[in-house]
């Protein structure tokens, strides 16, 4: 059986995309009847960017879970809705079916509400990549509580910031988490993140590694006991609360180019039809197909196209704990000849390093159940396009290159497989219902051709159902950030070019955002956590090409401080880092600097910084409007 709504060639993909524009009601209405609502909407779709007040589905009553689990009980209950693979291949995989996991789901969802949580609370979720992850992301929505993922990478001081800025009063977590050979005590960084808290009431501790914890009397409790203290009560069952269509899902942290990460919020309705469209248009799902995304659950990709996307598709979801290269770089092959994985969707930065180890890990392991494959998160340089195509595809899978945001929801830009053309590095075109345009600064579109292609600041001129909504607690930020540079447009912050057939490709972006391994960072981010360090003064941090990261960090550090030589200094500093931000935020180089180049009116001059940083000393363009020339070429002499 297949999906109504899944467009099977590019006349149909033409058909579809023009309806979606000239009546996106019809279109998006259409699609709605294919999930379960509570209450039928009155409208489909009502907005204005100049707040931006974006409604879809206005006035529909819904609950996720309702599509994701209970609408599959009839025909699926014995389908496997999750698979999970540890990360010791020695230790016993696990298969959820949707009755199993509905069961999950509704028993966890009671503990959520014996523990005090209720519609609107918002719930913060620390845990590594085990079922109970996802069982705790739909057990949130089954009761209308707002979850909020934070990726196990992220500091004590980072999950502070953000339980305050989300005001959360109940935390989900795990003793700690395996990744590789680490065991990450996860736990204990909560912990950490809570000293001098007021605002949880409630830790709720999954067991997983089983290192020593502490549990805190009348605030922290094991998931397990938990469990079945529901079970005694004979709890089996967990009615789903009834949403409003722009009731809030989920909050999901991000970086941008000033100030702290902030909540993305993505509503009910619109962000479930349009994962939901994309994961069956994008991978051509089919029934009983098995896709392995490779991304965490902390990240938007897992939460649409681990979670919701898949399981509201009554698709089965490949979900591994572990990573690429532990206990050896075939690990990947491993899981897909294993499981006989159909579609592996997974980012270039992950291609390139398993590029690098040559074809051994390939060898003996059996790839033929790959039908199609994906690629997200930065752009994909052609060399690693071709070696996915040849080594992984065999040539015979198409590859998807999936361009969209942790705002965007769900994929914007995108080849459907073998439905429409591949084009090595570039995304391609619109999904049905988005409508990209490339503006100059000035915010006019680009019309002209430079070298055969347009080429401009990449905006999209209407919603589509899963639209940020706001950002949390703080709606101008989000007017501010993404509807207020260009007039009546959404920026997304990246550049792109465009060719004759309307094909786009990203070409990264514009603003002061890093994409380092696919992770977004703010370069101020950075900056203010290297500030942090007591002999630092200033720093200025900019992005440089990096062959398996796709951009690395690079911190010039005006440091005055006595204490130690200059590569105590630069631990200090990537400690520094680590403690207020995460290890994924370490700066790849540190030069110490006398100056920084700053215009007359002290603005840092980040061009030039960033041409130093990839290595073009020669050609630093305009030099003279600074206050002082020389520190350029103090810079130059020290670079690393
Ligand atoms: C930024 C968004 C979308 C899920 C993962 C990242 C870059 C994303 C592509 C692609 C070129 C891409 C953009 C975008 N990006 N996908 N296929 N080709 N660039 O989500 O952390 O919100 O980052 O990732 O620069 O703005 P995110």
């Amino acid at each position: 059986m297949s999906y109504p709504y899944q467009i099977k060639s590019l006349e149909q993909y033409k058909e579809a995309y023009k309806q979606s524009v000239d009546n996106p009601d019809l279109f998006w209405g259409n699609i709605g009847g294919y999930f379960q609502w509570k209450r039928r909407w009155e409208k489909v779709l009502e907005w204005n960017f100049t707040e931006p007040k974006i409604e879809w589905y206005k006035g529909a009553k819904l609950n996720i879970t309702e599509n994701c689990l209970d609408r599959h009980l009839k025909t699926l209950a014995n389908t496997p809705a999750i698979i999970w693979e540890p990360n010791d291949p020695e230790e016993h995989h696990r298969v959820i079916t949707y009755k199993d996991l509905y069961t999950k789901v509704c028993q966890f969802a009671n503990v959520l509400k014996s523990n005090g949580v209720k519609k609107g609370d918002r719930v913060c979720i620390y845990m590594g990549m085990i079922p109970e992850l996802a069982i705790a992301v739909l057990a949130c929505a089954r009761i209308g509580a707002i979850h909020s993922v934070i990726f196990g990478g992220f500091s004590a001081q980072s999950i502070a910031d953000r339980l305050y800025d989300a005001q959360a009063e109940y935390i989900v977590t795990c003793d700690g988490a395996y990744r590789g050979a680490k065991d990450i005590p996860l736990k204990s960084v909560i912990d950490d993140a809570l000293i001098g808290n007021r605002t949880v009431k409630r830790v709720i501790v999954c067991t997983r590694t089983r290192t020593a914890v502490s549990m805190i009397k009348g605030r922290d409790v094991w998931w397990e006991d938990e469990v079945k203290k529901v079970e005694t009560l004979g709890l089996v069952d967990c009615p789903a609360e009834e949403m409003d269509a722009e009731d809030p899902l989920f909050i999901l942290y991000t970086s941008g180019s000033t100030g702290k990460p902030k909540g993305v919020v993505h509503a009910c309705a619109g962000y479930m039809v349009y994962t939901n469209y994309t994961f069956v248009n994008v991978f051509q799902y089919q029934r009983g197909d098995i896709h392995f995304c490779t991304a965490d659950i902390g990240w938007i990709t897992g939460h649409s196209y681990i979670v919701y996307g898949p399981l509201s598709a009554g698709g089965t979801s490949l979900m591994f704990e572990g990573i690429p290269t532990w206990p050896d770089a075939g690990r990947f092959w491993d899981i897909i000849d294993k499981f006989k994985v159909n579609i592996l969707y997974t980012a270039p930065t992950a291609i390139r390093s398993l590029m690098g180890f040559g074809l051994g890990p390939l060898q003996g392991k059996n790839l033929s159940s790959l039908k199609i494959l994906g690629t997200v998160g930065e752009p994909i340089n052609e060399e690693a396009w071709h070696w996915y195509d040849e080594h992984i595809g065999k040539k015979k899978c198409p590859i998807v290159d999936t361009w969209w945001q942790t705002e965007t929801g769900g994929i914007l830009i995108s080849n459907l497989a073998g439905v429409t053309l591949a084009k090595p590095s570039w995304a391609t075109l619109p999904m049905p219902g988005v409508q990209p345009i490339l503006v100059d600064e000035n915010g006019k579109e680009v019309t002209e051709k430079e070298d055969g292609l347009y080429k401009g600041n990449l905006c999209i001129k209407a919603p589509w159902p899963s639209t940020i909504r706001t950002t949390y607690g703080d709606h101008e930020r989000c007017k501010k950030n993404y509807f207020s540079t260009y007039e009546n447009l959404y920026f997304t912050g990246d550049g792109a070019l465009k060719d004759e057939e309307g094909n786009y490709r990203i070409t990264g972006r514009v603003d002061d955002v890093l994409n380092v391994s696919g992770h977004r960072i703010g370069t101020a981010e950075v900056e203010n956590a290297i500030n942090m360090h007591a002999g630092v003064v200033e720093s200025a941090v900019v992005g440089y090409p990096h062959d398996i990261k796709g951009q690395g960090i690079y911190a010039y550090v005006i440091f005055q401080g006595s204490h130690g030589d200059e590569a105590m200094r630069r631990k200090d500093i990537l400690q520094t880092v680590t403690r207020i931000i995460g290890a994924i935020a370490k700066p790849d180089k540190i030069q110490f600097v006398s100056g920084l180049p700053k215009t007359r009116s002290g603005k840092i001059m980040r061009r030039i910084l960033r041409k130093i940083a990839e290595g073009e000393t020669q050609n630093l363009g305009d030099t003279t409007t600074l206050l002082d020339p020389g520190v350029v070429e103090e810079i130059k002499n020290g670079k690393i």
